[in-house]
């Protein structure tokens, strides 16, 4: 290990998650937040894996250089990413520190590619922007296909998020994203996200209607693996739902230029301040499909999205620190680290593909869905 994780934003509801799975790791951590008061129950709590604890303001570059001295690894959990996140990025990568964090804001990937990639690989650091569960898993399971799959062209996620409640957190930065512009990969170019509604057959021949959404992984993955030429990020939602969330992307871009963070940032921060933190776990499901001289697709499903995405930035945290980093700039998992190991390393995913696949530290076969039955012929 080189130094500590450290976690930025311990005192949230995503914080606090990830440093007790740093702890369950056994994982040199360093707590930071702007409330040392609230961090250091914390770190009492969480025992000798918790080696300090530090204050560190956003806007003071000075407390986050002093933060990240001698550590190994930076998870950011600081949101709205947009408003908060890029000093956090930028410090890390100033002090040669890997980095990581569960964004869920396109625009803010985005942001931290065109501001640190090029910094970063002068470092010599990663830097893995928007590695929640959402996208982080998708990454994942498009490196672990597309080493199955030959010449990789296509690759498309399907998020069922079933019941999830937003944290307060979530809402707020959810609230503050709306102003932002969406982007898609088709045809080899980034260009206006369609959100049509698909339908879509699932190798288990079940149909779902899929929307496309603003994804990090759409973002990321076609830097990190330059053969592709669309990349798709979906939410799964039932009927009414799909409709209704498809009309209201549509709205929501036609509306865009009106809109103004002077604007937004005080309704997200009214409309977060009023909600509870979510009670109940969410199960979740991601399906990832790879196309290129083969198709393969792969299932990861839990019971608790919150829980796996603090689970998912420990494990990559923890590896960023032991130095197991494959490629420098800003990355996605799916090229950065080893992603078969990494899905194996977490704690409430279940990795689950069709029955003759194998996954984890095993290969998926070559021609997965080629059983009766198994086929994805509902290419989205
Ligand atoms: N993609 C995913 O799967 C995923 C999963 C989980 C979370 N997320 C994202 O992670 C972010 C955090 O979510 P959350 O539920 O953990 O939110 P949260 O509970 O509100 O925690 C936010 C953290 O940021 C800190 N913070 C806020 N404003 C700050 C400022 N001006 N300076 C320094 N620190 C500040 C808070 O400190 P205080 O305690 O002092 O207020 C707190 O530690 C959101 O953007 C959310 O969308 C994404």
């Amino acid at each position: 290990m080189n130094g500590p994780v450290v976690v930025v934003g311990a005192t949230g509801h995503t914080g606090g998650l990830v440093a007790r799975a740093l702890a369950a790791r056994g994982t040199p951590t360093r707590l930071a937040g702007r409330r040392p008061e609230a961090l250091a129950p914390l770190a009492d709590a969480l025992g000798p894996a918790v080696v300090d604890v530090v204050r560190v303001e956003v806007d003071d570059v000075r407390s986050l250089h002093a933060a990240f001295e001698g550590a190994g690894a930076v998870v950011n959990t600081v949101g709205p990413f947009l408003r908060l996140g890029l000093p956090i990025a930028a410090a890390a990568v100033d002090r040669g520190v890997p980095y990581v964090d569960c964004t869920a804001e396109q625009a803010f990937v985005r942001r931290v590619w065109e501001a640190l990639d090029l910094p970063a690989q002068r470092t010599g650091v990663s830097v893995l922007p928007g590695h929640g569960a959402d996208w982080g898993l998708a990454c994942l399971a498009v490196g672990v296909l597309s080493g199955a799959v030959g010449h990789l062209r296509r690759v498309d996620s399907y998020h069922d998020l079933g019941g999830f409640t937003p944290s307060a957190g979530t809402a707020r930065s959810m609230l503050e994203m709306v102003g932002e512009p969406v982007v898609g990969f088709a045809d080899g170019a980034w260009g206006d996200l369609d959100p049509r509604v698909r339908r879509v057959s699932l190798p288990t021949g079940t149909g779902i209607l899929a929307v496309p959404f603003a994804g990090g992984d759409v973002a990321l993955l076609p830097r990190d693996l330059p053969s592709l030429r669309h990349v798709g990020s979906h939410l799964v939602l039932s009927g009414a739902e799909a409709w209704g969330v498809s009309l209201g992307q549509r709205l929501l871009s036609a509306a865009r230029p009106l809109l103004r963070p002077t604007w937004l940032h005080p309704v997200a921060d009214a409309v977060a301040a009023r909600l509870p933190e979510p009670a109940q776990p969410a199960p979740w499901s991601l399906w990832t499909r790879a196309d290129g001289d083969a198709t393969a697709w792969m299932l990861l499903e839990g019971d608790d999205t919150y829980a796996v995405s603090a689970e998912l930035l420990a494990e990559i945290g923890t590896r960023l620190a032991r130095g197991e980093a494959m490629a420098t700039g800003v990355r996605s998992a799916a090229v950065a680290l080893p992603a078969a190991e990494v899905l194996d390393g977490l704690a409430g995913v279940r990795a689950r593909v069709v029955p003759e696949w194998r996954v984890g530290r095993a290969t998926v076969s070559r021609d997965p869905c080629a059983s009766p039955g198994a086929a994805g012929s509902g290419t989205p």
